[in-house]
């Protein structure tokens, strides 16, 4: 995200974001996001070459996107989203032809010699410049290692991404001391406090980690005189290692507060988890609902959960524009889950993260009203089209 707009060539920060979250994206945190984009598109060139893609590329006459899986022997159910990404990121940079052909399929061809573009330079910035990022490039890394494993087929994702080896590193990347990660929980807090019901306020947080949107909300809440409001807080999660560590650290960083564990998948029935209809005034969530294999049925359920009046606050990656690659896809793509949920051509015509308008058409048409984006992604997203944090604001209809 350069400090520069795209539209004025200046920077329009200060007149196009709430003042509550230009704090949150100084020069410092900008500089940060232009580094790890970088790197991600280092990573890709990578990768291209270390799965067989780039052989594949420079067949003559160029190759469609399924002729360059076949060609580099890669595993297509697992392959074509993450190779379609790949393949735009490196058209967007110029470093790969794609072109339309006459029968309508993108025909991709390598034309002149990759530059050489070493990631390490951009880790070793980073680490200069702000070492307390170092988690984002931590699990970059560890995806683009897996990458010719999980695309061959060998390993699956969840596996490659999830082992022990990436369990410390995903334990690093979730937290608030890392700033390219805190601002979604930043973002979360801020629009769940500006959204609070009033009176008391019972939460129930889906997907919650390890932990770390819990704090930003409660740390968020206790600022702002509201911690008090809170009568009940049910932290969920799907892993149960997850779900251990998080209870650990909250239940020692908030003695006192009225909070309860469960385990909870978001793709089944929530009264499997016990959790009763009507019961929450507040549901929230951080970079958890693009995941729901069928979002209408999560909709659904989260509705069912919510109080008369009650309030759905997600924090979520928001793809600005249909059809453009979002750098961290570049890791989630590897994830079956992410890549393969439930179609809806309206308003979820693909895997991965939703735009603005595809998060207010989910929500309208599955039982809620008052659908916010906050920020004001479609406001933004011309002059700063690599921002890409925002949270849904929705009321039970
Ligand atoms: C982006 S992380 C949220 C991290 C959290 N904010 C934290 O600080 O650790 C998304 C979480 O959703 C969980 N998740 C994935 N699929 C899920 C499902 N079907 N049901 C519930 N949680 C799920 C993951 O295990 C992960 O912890």
């Amino acid at each position: 995200m350069p400090i520069a707009s795209q539209c004025k060539g200046r920077d329009d920060r200060t007149e196009l974001f709430p003042p509550e979250i230009l704090p949150l994206i100084d020069d410092a945190f900008v500089l940060s996001c232009d580094l790890l984009e970088e790197y991600i598109a280092r990573l890709a060139l990578v990768v291209f070459k270390s799965t067989g893609l780039k052989e594949a590329c420079q067949e003559a006459g160029g190759v469609t996107l399924d002729q360059a899986i076949a060609h580099a022997g890669l595993l297509a159910t697992v392959a074509r989203v993450p190779t379609a990404w790949i393949f735009a990121m490196l058209a967007s940079r110029g470093w790969l032809d794609g072109i339309v052909s006459t029968d309508g399929e993108t025909r991709y061809r390598l034309e002149s010699p990759l530059p050489a573009l070493d990631p390490i330079e951009i880790l070793q910035s980073q680490a200069v410049h702000d070492p307390r990022c170092m988690p984002s490039y931590a699990i970059m890394a560890l995806a683009a290692e897996q990458y010719p494993a999980v695309l061959s087929g060998q390993t699956s994702g969840e596996q490659a991404l999830f082992g022990a080896d990436g369990i410390s590193a995903w334990v690093k990347y979730f937290s608030n001391g890392n700033p390219l990660y805190a601002i979604s929980n930043l973002l979360g807090a801020i629009a769940a406090e500006q959204a609070l019901p009033e009176g008391a306020v019972s939460i129930l947080e889906i997907g919650g980690g390890l932990g770390s949107g819990a704090e930003a909300l409660l740390d968020r809440l206790a600022a702002a005189g509201c911690a008090t409001q809170v009568s009940s807080y049910c932290f969920t999660e799907i892993s149960a290692l997850f779900l251990k560590r998080a209870q650990r650290n909250l239940m020692a960083r908030y003695p006192g507060y009225p909070l309860a564990f469960a385990p909870l998948d978001i793709d089944r029935s929530f009264a499997d988890t016990g959790i009763k209809p009507g019961s929450y005034s507040l549901v929230y969530g951080v970079n958890v609902l693009h995941v729901a294999h069928d979002l209408a049925a999560t909709l659904h359920e989260l509705r069912k959960t919510l109080k008369a009046g009650g309030v759905l606050v997600m924090s979520e990656c928001v793809r600005p524009f249909t059809g453009i690659p979002l750098h961290l896809e570049f890791v989630f793509n590897l994830l079956s889950a992410f890549r393969e949920p439930l179609q809806v051509s309206d308003w979820r015509p693909n895997g991965g993260f939703l735009t603005p308008e595809q998060w207010i058409a989910a929500l309208e048409c599955n039982g809620f009203e008052d659908v916010r984006v906050y920020p004001d992604i479609p406001k933004i997203r011309i002059a700063y089209p690599a921002f890409v944090a925002a949270a849904i604001i929705a009321k039970k209809a």
